[in-house]
């Protein structure tokens, strides 16, 4: 059997010093907002390249606190627009309108899956007050016009980090530091996963950073006095010290994922892959594309092949979202039919990848 993610054979390329990290939090008697998260705040700011990072309960309140945050500095109120890529995971809207506000779909590329930075312009509206791009699949979704977009029509730029850690947006600059600020995913799956639930903020902005960390501490500063209604989302410190760990060997993990893509995209036809990308994606989900997936998914299993597909539903066909159900997104639509997502991580062996590779060549008569 070839499963999907292993996760277990990932935490075991570091076993050892992720044991001896948790090991010494255990026996520090010290749970919350200590030493280690402070430790992992400061060498992931580092490492992406800004200077606030603040650790938080999960991505999707990461996400979640960069808009309170906004709202509570006068950026935004509730019924303001954020623009947001139409083919996302669902955690990227749920931000946006568990915060009052109302999201803006922008269809994706088909051939690059991230938003088209061409359909921007015309989407905003007087009440339009940022863009979110996504790094979907690990692959960068910002770009320069992004950026012109968002000086030109003084909008802010948040970035969903989630699936791309590591990602360079330009040969000296990673993903997470291209806008006014980032939410990251550690959940276990993720590039840099914890052994639980985790997420950050990054940000070079103090304001921001500042009010992030009060809101996901129920809005206290100093301890017991609350000057805006915040939340309980905090990093705990076992996370922060496994996170500490596997971010020393982020880049390493990241190679090793590009070894695994290097090989599907040698062995198989482009008609089933995304556009080969310009700067460095980390292939935290290898997606191919085919009108015959689910018959490809079946083959596969049958051969012992696990798959996966990200994502059967788009946000806005969610039935939790009836008031966008009608709203058609035949780019996206087209992606959420035809998208299968290949076994991918550090833990895969390039046999293996040659395998999958291999069965699909012959599901295709190739
Ligand atoms: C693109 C994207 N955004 C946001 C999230 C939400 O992260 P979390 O699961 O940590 O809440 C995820 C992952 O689950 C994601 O893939």
């Amino acid at each position: 059997m070839i499963p999907f993610l292993n996760i277990q054979a990932v935490t075991a390329l570091h076993a050892d010093e992720i044991a001896a990290a948790v090991d010494s939090v255990v026996r520090s008697g010290w749970y919350l907002k200590g030493k280690a998260t402070a430790d992992f705040e400061q060498a992931y700011a580092t490492f992406i390249g800004t200077s606030h990072c603040v650790g938080c309960a999960n991505g999707l309140d990461a996400l979640t606190l960069i808009l309170k945050g906004y709202m509570e500095l006068g950026v935004m109120a509730p019924g303001d627009e954020v623009i947001v890529p139409a083919n996302t995971f669902i955690a990227s809207v749920l931000a946006v309108t568990r915060c009052g506000l109302t999201p803006v779909f922008v269809e994706p590329c088909a051939n690059t899956s991230l938003i088209d930075d061409s359909l921007i312009e015309a989407a905003i509206t007087p009440r339009t007050r940022a863009i979110m791009v996504v790094h979907l699949y690990g692959r960068c979704a910002w770009t320069k016009r992004i950026s012109d977009i968002c000086r030109h029509y003084d909008l802010k730029l948040i970035e969903d980090n989630a699936q791309a850690h590591g990602a360079l947006a330009a040969p000296d600059r990673r993903t997470g530091s291209m806008g006014d600020a980032a939410g990251h995913s550690f959940y276990p799956g993720k590039n840099l996963g914890a052994l639980g639930d985790a997420g950050a903020v990054t940000t070079n902005d103090d304001a921001l950073a500042d009010v992030v960390r009060r809101l996901g501490n129920y809005g206290m500063e100093p301890k017991y006095y609350c000057d805006v209604q915040g939340i309980n989302s905090r990093i705990d410190e076992i996370q922060a010290a496994v996170l500490t760990i596997k971010l020393r060997h982020l880049d390493e993990d990241n190679q090793r994922r590009r070894a695994i893509a290097d090989i599907y995209t040698d062995m198989l036809p482009a008609s089933l892959t995304l556009s080969p990308f310009a700067f460095d994606s980390v292939y935290h989900i290898y997606p191919i594309f085919t009108e015959q997936r689910d018959a490809l998914q079946r083959y596969l299993l049958s051969e012992g092949i696990e798959t996966n597909i990200h994502y059967p539903v788009p946000p806005h066909r969610q039935c939790c979202f009836p008031q966008f159900n009608s709203f058609s997104l035949p780019i996206t639509e087209q992606l959420a039919a035809t998208e299968l997502s290949l076994p991918i991580s550090p833990a895969l062996s390039t046999d293996e990848a040659r395998i999958v590779a291999e069965r699909i060549r012959q599901f295709f008569h190739i």
